[in-house]
């Protein structure tokens, strides 16, 4: 049996994984359809995809790429290892009523008014993600589209980005807290250990073929190469002796086309507050969770001169959600809870709430530990800036705005799906009711006809401070689920002969 080496195989990885490529301001997310299977192999075998070796000296430019089942289908990869891949990606995130219901893909997010990524016309093979400095992405795409990639591919649709600097569309700084994944395989395996807040993530819980935050391996196709001589190329499964691994130093890519009325939301907001500006900005800070700066509302942890920390910081100190409201975006997509709440430290403590007695808070369900529902974000924005004053002014000019969200997980059910269903659109995340994600929610009814259109500010000194009506403000324009291979495993799929590949 292998072991998780003790250097990591950043040669093997592609470069998003470990870099967000914050100098490669422009960029574009091509969605390709494969027109010819021989082309398109040929073409895969010969691209310089960016490892995740080093980023020093920052490169000048870098393309990433990522797989749709149908595309790996396209490309020879045979059933038996496609069933090794995860049911999400395999019936992707628009292929199953009751996914889309969970995700909240419905009434106008619903995947019929989607712009791609559902149904068999507008579902793409592949993602091509390039990035660029700013003023080279014309050339660099222009040095892609080679007459031998126009035979393989045809571009089903470039997704918009545009550099609006570090922040999104709303205006609020993006890409503050992000997992720090420990890559050097330091982090000691003792559950007892990680009982409080650590934003440290196993590798495991981003890259498959290696132990994620359970101690365990994340099911991915394993390939005997006694029946399939090209998987040789591949490397060995950590944990199956003899067997070959297509997921190892791989990931699974979620992307979303998120539109934001960024118009819509602050004059909402405006409204909401009685036009007074500081309101305003109060009250979409305690959405987000965080101030137009970036700074989060949790304050109890400033240090000796006063200062914030951006991201060294939990929700211990503010159970009732007095600081920063229990239902604010960040606090919903990250509550930053241990795996027992602090107090709960003697093991009669422990097993009281292992077997569920006194719960006294929302927060303390044992199930919402954090460790399990991380998630790496690697998204870009689209759209012309618009600052919150200009926004209001009914004359704004108008155009398509929003977010690219990317982000890589190993398990998309436990961790996208996880986020996406059980605390950005439930209505009963932390004890709040009546409300969803105050920037994601669709705002519908539930079935059982409680609504999901509030917003509350929890308040120490009285009743919490409740935001009626609220519309929608992020519609969904299209997404899907994607494999991100490892660059061996690349290779390995460009050298398939059509309908082959024995799998385990
Ligand atoms: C248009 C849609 C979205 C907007 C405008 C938005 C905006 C933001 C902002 C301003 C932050 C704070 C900055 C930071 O900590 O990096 C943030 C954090 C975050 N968002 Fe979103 N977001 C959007 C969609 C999503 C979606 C779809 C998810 C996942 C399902 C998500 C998950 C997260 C997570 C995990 C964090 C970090 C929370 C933390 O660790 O404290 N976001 N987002």
């Amino acid at each position: 049996m292998t072991k998780d080496s003790d250097s990591f195989e950043f040669h093997d990885l592609q470069g998003l994984l470990r870099f967000g490529y914050g100098r490669l301001t422009d960029t574009n997310f091509m969605l390709l359809r494969i027109v010819d299977v021989g082309s398109a192999k040929q073409w895969l075998a010969a691209v310089d995809i960016n490892n995740a070796e080093s980023v020093s000296p920052p490169p000048e430019r870098a393309l990433q790429i990522a797989f749709t089942v149908r595309g790996l289908r396209a490309l020879g990869v045979g059933e038996p290892v496609i069933a090794g891949f995860s049911d999400e990606f395999i019936q992707g995130m628009a292929g199953d009523e009751s996914r889309s219901r969970r995700l909240g893909d419905i009434a106008g997010n619903a995947p019929e008014y989607w712009e791609w990524g559902r149904g068999d016309a507008a579902l793409p093979d592949l993602l091509l993600l390039l990035y660029a400095r700013a003023g080279g992405l014309d050339e660099w795409r222009s040095s892609i589209q080679s007459e031998q990639f126009s035979r393989a591919f045809s571009v089903l649709k470039e997704l918009p980005t545009l550099d609006i600097g570090p922040i999104e569309p709303f205006g609020f700084p993006d890409g503050i807290s992000q997992p720090d994944i420990d890559w050097a395989f330091e982090q000691g395996t003792d559950p007892h250990q990680r009982d409080s807040y650590s934003n440290r993530l196993a590798v495991g819980e981003v890259v498959l073929g290696y132990r994620n935050e359970y101690g365990l391996y994340t099911d991915r196709p394993l390939i005997d190469p006694r029946q399939d001589a090209a998987a040789a190329l591949l490397p060995d499964a950590a944990d199956h002796r003899g067997m070959k691994d297509l997921g190892r130093n791989g990931s699974y890519l979620v992307l979303r086309q998120l539109e934001q009325d960024v118009a819509g939301f602050w004059r909402f907001l405006d409204q909401a507050s009685g036009s007074e500006p500081k309101a305003r900005e109060k009250l979409a800070a305690a959405m987000v969770g965080r101030d137009l700066n970036g700074a989060p509302l949790i304050t109890s942890v400033a240090d000796a001169h006063g200062k914030q920390p951006a991201n060294r910081f939990t929700y211990t100190e503010d159970p009732q959600g007095h600081q920063c409201p229990l239902g604010a975006h960040i606090r919903r997509s990250n509550p930053r809870t241990g795996d027992f709440p602090s107090e709960v430290t003697g093991l009669f403590s422990r097993l009281k709430k292992i077997f569920g007695f006194g719960l006294q808070r929302p927060d303390e369900d044992l199930v919402a530990s954090t460790r399990f529902h991380r998630l790496l974000r690697r998204g870009r924005s689209y759209g012309p800036r618009l600052t919150p004053e200009q926004a209001l002014d009914p004359a704004a000019p108008a155009a398509a705005r929003g977010l690219q969200f990317i982000c890589l997980v190993a398990n998309i059910a436990r961790q996208f799906e996880f986020v996406q269903n059980a605390w950005s659109m439930s209505n009963r995340f932390a004890g709040t009711q009546d409300e969803s994600d105050p920037l994601l929610g669709h705002r519908q009814p539930l079935m059982s006809g409680e609504s999901t259109d509030q917003f509350r500010r929890q308040d120490a000194r009285g009743p919490a401070q409740i935001t009626s009506a609220m519309p929608q403000f992020v519609q969904v324009r299209g997404g899907g689920y994607y494999f991100m291979p490892g660059l061996r495993a690349l290779r390995y799929i460009a050298s398939l002969p059509p309908g082959t590949g024995e799998g385990k």
